[in-house]
């Protein structure tokens, strides 16, 4: 099991989910979120004063998934997310040691999916 943390532009977030819906990955957590890559963010002007903002609106998607939808799963936020320009965003991918459905106390592969 793999758990799949994206960044991605917020106004990208709907064609991501309808990618990953195509490929058959319907669970996931989405929240709003704060960060910068290597710009660091940008500098703009506001009444006259330089200034820099850091911290830029991301979406930020987790998804836990066995491990034949890792790929079709990236793949699906990759095509609905990339434009070519600098902030589309970056995937990590982390080993999932364990996940626990509450109702059943169903474990691994049968809970995720
Ligand atoms: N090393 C990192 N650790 C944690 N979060 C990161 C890291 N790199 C990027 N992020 C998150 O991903 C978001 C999008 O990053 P971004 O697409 O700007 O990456 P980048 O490395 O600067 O690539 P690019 O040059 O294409 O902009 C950031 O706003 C931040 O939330
Ligand atoms: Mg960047």
């Amino acid at each position: 099991m793999k758990l799949i943390i994206a960044y991605i532009q917020p106004e990208k977030l709907n064609d991501v989910k309808l990618n990953l819906a195509a490929a058959d990955v319907g669970k996931m957590s989405v929240t709003n979120s704060l960060g910068c890559g290597q710009q660091g963010g940008y500098s703009t002007t506001y009444r006259g004063v330089d200034m820099d903002v850091n911290l830029l609106k991301k979406v930020r998607l987790e998804i836990a998934v066995n491990e034949e939808f890792v790929d079709p799963a990236v793949s699906a936020i990759i095509e609905g997310s990339r434009t070519g320009n600098i902030g589309d965003g970056k995937i990590f991918i982390v080993d999932l040691a364990r996940c626990i459905r509450i109702r059943t106390g169903e474990e691994g592969n049968e809970a995720i999916g």
